[in-house]
Order: structure tokens, then C-alpha cells, then sequence
């Protein structure tokens, strides 16, 4: 049987998202009720790149289920050098129950899903970063119970999180706005494949290029990092971006219930200001802590036997 992949946001569909959601949020209000889960199973964390909260929240969300999460680090495996990543999801497929990855190309995801005989779960790449798209919009309806037809509006590159914010936005009954600059849209396959989830969501994603116009009607001020990483800093790049900083001004054009979410790391006083993010509005703490309770229950969905 081909295994559950979770290699970008449409990878579930809108009732498996909602499955997901519901879960995590019975999760987040009893973490030790579901510890038989994945008891007796392990998970492969495969990162290529740093991260704290999906390194942290999966290794303790795995525990929380009752298996058991092996880290390991791209340097550490024969992956890519001497061996293929064929061979690698062939030969974890034998030892371990998923394979969680964070890495560069998202094609390498996508290579390690389709040799491997066991759920793998992008936990970011260059272009998609999905795991943080659901803890987005569950923090989002944690907020908004009434969710369905806001608007949350990102501010900034239109990179890895963006996309999986306005993919995972269009399959939920969330308008996304994107504020990016010219030059540094979501890239065109990219946009095409949203425009297409939108459509059949009967959502609404699109571009604004003025970040006052485009808060305007906002729930929600979405920013990430202008540089990610990977990427090589850029002058040119960071100024296009500095009208799109979410500060104590921008924020006063919003409506004055709208919340401030960032994926973090933050980059404090590049892409938001200390007062906004430690404000009263920012919900960047709880989104960050989310991300324990939605991965347990998407790891329950593709391993613990829902899948
Ligand atoms: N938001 C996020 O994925 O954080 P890390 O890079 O610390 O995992
Ligand atoms: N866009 C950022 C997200 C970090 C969680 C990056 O890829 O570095």
C-alpha cells in the first residue's frame, strides 16, 4: 500500500485538514492522553538545516505519542554521498514507521517519498513548509473561531512559508493576502497551484503590493524572515522589503481586533519590531507552541493508523 505522504499542504485533503486540526486541538487540551499512538514505532528526523521548534516539537511530540524519534543530521548519513536517496528511503524504510525532513530542494522530499514504503513529512524546504501552515491555521481559528471568510494577510517574501500559508489558507475558508514586493512573488508553478486550491475552496489568495491597503481588512499580520535560509543576503533585497516590516504603524491600519503571527526565528526590527511582537496583539508564542499538538496529531493521522 503507498504510504501517506505529507509533502505539501494538498497532500491532505480540506476534511483530512480539518481531521488533523480537531485532533490537535483535543491534544493540546489532554498531551499525555494519547501515548499508545505510536507505541512500539519510531520516527527518522532528517534536518539539513538548523531549526528549534520542528526539531523540538516533533522529538517531544513523538515521546508524547510513545515512540521513538532518531535526529539525524544530513552530515551524519550516507545520504547523497554514497548512496542514493532512493537506497536511503528504501533502507530507513526498513527501521523506522516516518521519515520527517527538513532540506533544501523540495524535489529531494518528493525523490525520498516516493522510494520510501513509510509516511515522509516535509518539515521544510526551500519552497514549502506545511507543518507550519497547519499550526498557522490552527492557531488562526484558535483565535477567530469564526475563521471561515477572514483574512490573513502576509507581509514580506513570498517564500516556503508564505506558499504553504496561502495553500493551506485556500483549503480551509481563509482569505490570504500576499503584501510581497515585486520580484519577490511566490514562484509562478507555485502561485499556479494555489490559485487552483483557492478555486476549488472558494477562497480568495492574491497580491497587494501596498502593505496598508493590504492590512486593511486583515484578522491576521502574517510575516517571516526576508532572508531564508540558504539563501545569501541581499541589500537589494532587504530594502525592496523594509515597507513590509510590521511596526506599531502598520499595525494601527489594521482592524483592532487583527493579531500579528510570524513562524520564527524573528529577525527583531528587520521584518517586525520588538513592541509588535512582544505586544498584546502578537499570538506568536502560542503559534510556536502549536506546533507540538498539530504535529502529534498529523503524525497520528499518517502513522497512528487514521491515515
Ligand atoms: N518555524 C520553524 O520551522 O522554526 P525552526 O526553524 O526553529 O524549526
Ligand atoms: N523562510 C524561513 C522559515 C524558517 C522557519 C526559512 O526558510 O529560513
Amino acid at each position: 500500500m503507498t504510504p501517506h505522504h505529507f509533502r505539501k499542504v494538498s497532500d491532505l485533503s480540506s476534511d483530512q485538514i480539518r481531521a488533523v486540526l480537531a485532533a490537535a486541538a483535543r491534544m493540546k487540551r489532554a498531551p499525555l492522553a494519547d501515548t499508545h499512538v505510536l507505541a512500539g514505532k519510531t520516527v527518522a528526523l532528517i534536518f539539513s538545516k538548523p531549526s528549534t521548534r520542528t526539531r523540538v516539537s516533533f522529538t517531544v511530540g513523538v515521546h508524547q505519542l510513545g515512540g521513538l524519534a532518531l535526529t539525524l543530521s544530513e552530515q551524519e548519513l550516507q545520504m547523497r554521498k554514497s548512496e542514493s536517496i532512493d537506497d536511503t528511503a528504501r533502507v530507513l524504510s526498513r527501521y523506522v514507521d516516518a521519515i520527517v525532513i527538513r532540506t533544501f530542494a523540495q524535489s529531494d522530499v518528493d525523490d525520498l517519498a516516493a522510494a520510501a514504503s513509510v509516511p515522509v513529512v516535509n518539515a521544510l524546504t526551500d519552497d514549502r513548509h506545511p507543518c507550519q501552515a497547519l499550526t498557522d491555521i490552527f492557531t488562526f481559528e484558535e483565535r477567530f473561531p469564526d475563521a471561515r471568510g477572514r483574512q490573513i494577510t502576509y507581509l514580506g517574501d513570498g517564500n516556503n512559508v508564505a506558499t504553504s500559508l496561502a495553500a493551506a489558507g485556500a483549503m480551509t475558508g481563509i482569505d490570504v493576502c500576499l503584501s510581497v514586493p515585486e520580484g519577490h512573488d511566490v514562484p509562478a508553478p507555485l502561485w499556479a497551484e494555489i490559485q487552483l486550491l483557492a478555486k476549488d475552496g472558494g477562497t480568495r489568495v492574491w497580491v497587494e503590493r501596498d502593505p496598508r491597503a493590504a492590512v486593511k481588512n486583515a484578522s491576521a499580520l502574517y510575516t517571516d524572515v526576508w532572508i531564508s535560509m540558504g539563501q545569501t543576503d541581499s541589500e537589494e533585497k532587504i530594502e525592496a522589503l523594509r515597507p513590509y516590516r510590521i511596526d506599531a504603524e502598520l499595525l494601527a491600519s489594521a482592524p483592532g481586533d487583527a493579531v500579528v503571527m510570524h513562524c520564527l526565528p524573528a529577525h527583531r526590527g528587520m521584518e517586525i519590531t520588538d513592541d509588535v511582537i512582544d505586544g498584546p496583539r502578537s499570538v506568536v508564542f502560542d503559534q510556536a507552541e502549536n506546533r507540538l499538538h498539530v504535529q502529534k496529531a498529523l503524525l497520528t493521522h499518517l502513522v497512528g493508523g487514521a491515515g
